[in-house]
């Protein structure tokens, strides 16, 4: 059996009285360790699959399994922990605290989990030895970001799930944040889900899925994945 799969998840949004489908019959599965691209253009439903991954989100209908466990039937205070102890979450918008430090909103969410890794260590690992100290309002986009990755990290979750992870950084920036992402997963073992709208990342995964108008289009295994190093666009 797969770590995590997607088995005809639909998801319907009803806004007034209209109805959007929003995923019309995703599968999908993915392995333990695997870094996986998630592609497509605007409104495809690629924040929609991760949301429900992640359980912030639930879905209509369909089967979500993770290490095991059936995501889709878990009650409120389950969802609560699933999210808590299991899931890392990268935002675009890094959603760093401004009034602590880079070590302190680490912390914070380490503080909350069963087993969390050393804060400290973590930040040291992203490369922001010594940055810890400094408020982000005094760190830029890309070290932010940073920031950001070492505290879903911190959580020592099972899967680290990033929307967007680039969006706000620039091009060099950006390949550095993606670097970092692709060597955890190798280092730690990590199981890492990155969503993009850019094709040309896709020769960086270990796992390829392409969405489109709520549907998995094409889900590909890479057997010799890219170093972002080597991709240009
Ligand atoms: N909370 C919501 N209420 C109503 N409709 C929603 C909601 N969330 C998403 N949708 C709709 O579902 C569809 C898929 O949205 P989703 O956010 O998953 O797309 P996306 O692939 O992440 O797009 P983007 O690249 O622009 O972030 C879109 O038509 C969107 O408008
Ligand atoms: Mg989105």
């Amino acid at each position: 059996m797969s770590y995590i799969s997607f088995e005809d998840v639909t998801k319907t949004y009803h806004v007034g009285e209209v109805d959007i489908h929003a995923l019309s019959g995703v599968s999908f599965s993915v392995e333990k360790g695997e870094f996986v691209i998630v592609a497509g253009a605007s409104g495809a439903g690629k924040s929609t699959i991760l949301n429900i991954l992640g359980g912030m989100d639930t879905a209509t209908s369909g089967k979500i399994t993770v290490d095991g466990r059936q995501i889709n039937s878990l009650n409120e205070r389950e969802l609560t922990d699933y999210r808590r102890f299991d899931i890392g979450f990268v935002f675009q918008f890094y959603n760093l605290v401004q009034n602590l430090t880079a070590l302190e909103n680490v912390e914070l969410a380490a503080e909350i989990c069963h087993d969390p890794l050393d804060c400290s260590l973590v930040l040291d690992q992203v490369g922001l030895k010594d940055r810890k100290n400094n408020f982000p309002s005094q760190l830029s986009g890309g070290e932010q970001q940073r920031v950001a990755i070492a505290r879903a990290l911190a959580k020592n979750p099972k899967l680290l799930l990033c929307d967007e992870p680039t969006g706000a950084l620039d091009y060099v920036t950006g390949k550095q944040i993606l670097k970092l992402l692709q060597d955890t997963s190798r280092s730690m073992g990590m199981t890492v889900v990155i969503i993009t709208h850019n094709l040309a990342l896709c020769p960086m995964g270990d796992k390829v899925l392409r969405v489109k108008s709520g549907k998995i289009i094409s889900e590909e295994k890479n057997p010799h994945p890219a170093d972002v190093d080597e991709i240009e666009w």
